[in-house]
């Protein structure tokens, strides 16, 4: 009989998030999967810290590589790690090189290494998934990899890192200097491990090299990918933004032009009126333009424990139901360079 096992890697607030929601809604999710879906193992540094979840039913694995050994029982790995390399990556190779299904909420590792855990993912025929890497809660890897597939992607450009926006927002509200709000963000669990990752544009340039993947079937080029932070932004400077009718945020963009495709990330004055300009606190937005469908305008919460939860669900339900195709959305194979366009700046 067919079953989800699963074993977990990385209980941090996603970690405990996924737990939760596997025990709550066993009954709905075993129907939507079509099977059940059962936690046998789970990893993580600290065994004694609190999470407010009952872990005592689960097998502990100390190197979370183990998960993916054929003797762990674990059909399907979900790694809540983090990391372009190190442990993740491992997981990820080890994973996949069996042909156990990986689900994911690394952008770095996608970002990083995207192209070679697909390649290896459709070789083995292992699921690899991704969806809560990319604006957290929002469903955007499945809207342009399934329903958006019939469209040649014109652009697609967004609010990519809560953490970004939501410290763009209380300095705005609040007059609150850029400091101050980052412990708030870190305390809300928005931010990365390492902050600087959310403030330079770092996470923002992993989620938009994986966007601009999936939208032009182009490899994730985080290397060459022109990307700048919000730390110099001042509250005088989104005060003056204000007055000329303008608000200041941080933009992860990748779209066709004349001379290829152009990605980049950096802050932007978004006039006010715009739907973009009033997305607040840690919410995401992405707005994907595509030749058939126009106009797709995708909005709500872009971290945090819950919306990513949320995500990586999605993602571990579409495993069990046996859904696969291009990982990357176009065979791994057959993606182009990126042949990053100079930006021209204002
Ligand atoms: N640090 C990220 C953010 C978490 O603030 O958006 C979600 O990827």
């Amino acid at each position: 009989d067919r079953k989800i096992i699963l074993g977990i890697a990385g209980l941090g607030t996603v970690g405990a998030g996924v737990v939760k929601i596997i025990e709550k809604h066993k009954a709905l999710i075993a129907a939507r999967a079509g099977c059940p879906v059962e936690i046998k193992a789970v990893s993580a540094r600290d065994r004694s810290r609190d999470r407010g979840v009952d872990l005592s039913a689960y097998d502990w694995v100390d190197n979370a590589v183990d998960l993916a050994e054929e003797g762990s029982g674990v059909n399907l790995v979900v790694e809540l790690i983090g990391g372009s390399d190190g442990p993740a990556l491992a997981l990820a190779r080890k994973a996949l090189g069996r042909g156990i299904g990986f689900v994911t909420a690394n952008k770095a590792l996608i970002a990083t290494h995207g192209k070679e855990l697909a390649v290896l993912a459709e070789e083995t025929g292992a699921p690899l998934k991704f969806e809560a890497a990319v604006a957290g809660g929002i469903p955007i890897i499945k809207a342009l990899r399934e329903g958006l597939a019939g469209n040649a992607i014109e652009s697609v450009r967004g609010i990519l890192n809560g953490t970004c926006n939501y410290i763009l927002t209380r300095m705005e509200h609040e007059g609150l200097a850029f400091d101050d709000v980052l412990k708030d963000a870190q305390q809300l669990g928005y931010a990365e491990a390492d902050p600087t990752f959310d403030i330079d544009g770092i996470d923002t340039a992993h989620k938009t090299a994986i966007l601009a993947t999936l939208a032009f079937g182009t490899e994730p080029d985080i290397e060459n990918l022109p990307t700048e932070g919000i730390r110099n932004i001042a509250p005088v400077d989104i005060e003056y933004a204000k007055e000329l009718g303008y608000r200041i945020k941080l933009l992860g963009v990748t779209q066709q032009t004349a001379e290829g495709i152009e990605t980049r990330v950096h802050p932007a004055m978004v006039p006010t009126r715009a739907a973009i300009a009033n997305v607040m606190g840690p919410t995401n937005a992405v707005v994907v333009n595509g030749d058939a469908v126009g106009q797709t305008v995708y909005e709500g919460a872009g971290a945090g424990e819950g919306p990513t939860a949320s995500a990586v669900m999605g993602d571990i339900l579409d495993v069990a139901r046996g859904a696969e195709g291009p990982r990357l959305g176009v065979p791994a194979t057959s993606l182009k360079p990126s042949n990053p366009v100079p930006v021209v700046k204002h």
